[in-house]
């Protein structure tokens, strides 16, 4: 059934456990996270992320609306969320289209400008009830120095920052810089698991990974030991997608239906999605 990510999170939290969050692109992947976590079984969120939008032509609701309709029909408690949102237009049709959550990313701009984007997206979503995340991970991002992406390898959140951020901004989860780099197709990102156990202890709110395809298997356990709630997948299962296909079309160089290579790129997707939801030890409580 359709729920909420707010109560994902919330329940995860309470077990010091993790919800994982797969990243959505096409059919396939909205049926195989779905696939996945029901062979768990295991509470899931489905995400669409701007970039995926964007793939899609700029339109949100044909794919939003597979994925809410296969929530509804999931034999797991599924939830929906709108990823790495920065332009305002989009961030508005989250409510619209029964997503729970959204997470806001203005991480890119300067601090002061960061806050204040966020503490207006945050308004905006508690108004319509949405659970909210943003993301703090600059470094250098003071003394008028520009700040590092995000998710480059060397950003990382600074804790007493982040603690003011989140209490100025109101947010109800923060995604952090501890290490992990999106679109990283090994596992082999190192986590700065001292830094997060600052974070932890500075923040009162859930915090999120991203990135976390590129986090070996140990990593990413001591982490969710070490205070991450939310942990976002999306390359782990492109990979599989893509090798996939890869393999099959190499064998039949004369394939054309694509129900053969996109039933191989689906039975993929939903073995990495078990896979991942096994490492966090995820579980129907
Ligand atoms: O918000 C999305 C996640 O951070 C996914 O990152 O594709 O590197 O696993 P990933
Ligand atoms: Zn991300």
């Amino acid at each position: 059934p359709l729920t909420t990510t707010g109560e994902l999170v919330t329940r995860a939290a309470a077990a010091r456990a993790a919800v994982a969050s797969f990243n959505v692109i096409t059919l396939e992947h909205v049926e195989a996270v779905i696939a996945g976590a029901e062979s768990v079984p295991a509470p899931v969120v489905l995400q669409v992320s701007e970039n995926a939008v964007r793939f899609r032509g700029g339109r949100l609701l044909p794919l939003a609306r597979a994925a809410v309709t296969a929530a509804e029909h999931a034999d797991v408690p599924v939830a929906l969320h709108l990823d790495h949102v920065q332009s305002e237009a989009l961030l508005h049709q989250a409510a619209d289209v029964g997503f729970s959550s959204v997470m806001y990313d203005a991480a890119r701009l300067p601090y002061a400008e960061n806050l204040a984007a966020t503490r207006a997206a945050v308004d905006w979503a508690h108004a319509r009830g949405l659970w909210i995340e943003a993301e703090l991970g600059q470094i250098g991002g003071k003394n008028g120095r520009p700040p590092l992406d995000a998710h480059a390898p060397g950003a990382r959140t600074d804790p007493d920052e982040a603690r003011d951020f989140v209490a100025d901004s109101g947010v109800d989860a923060l995604a952090v810089a501890i290490g992990s780099a999106h679109a990283m197709t090994t596992r082999t990102a190192a986590l700065d698991h001292a830094l997060l156990k600052q974070l932890s202890a500075a923040l009162d709110v859930p915090l999120v990974l991203h990135g976390s395809s590129g986090v070996p298997d140990g990593e990413l356990t001591a982490a969710v030991a070490g205070g991450i709630t939310k942990v976002n997948i999306g390359t782990a299962l492109n990979v599989a997608l893509t090798g996939a296909i890869r393999d099959f079309l190499a064998d039949r160089p004369e394939a054309v239906d694509p129900r053969g290579y996109l039933t191989v790129a689906r039975e993929a997707m939903t073995r990495a999605v078990a896979r991942a939801l096994q490492v966090l030890g995820a579980t129907i409580a």
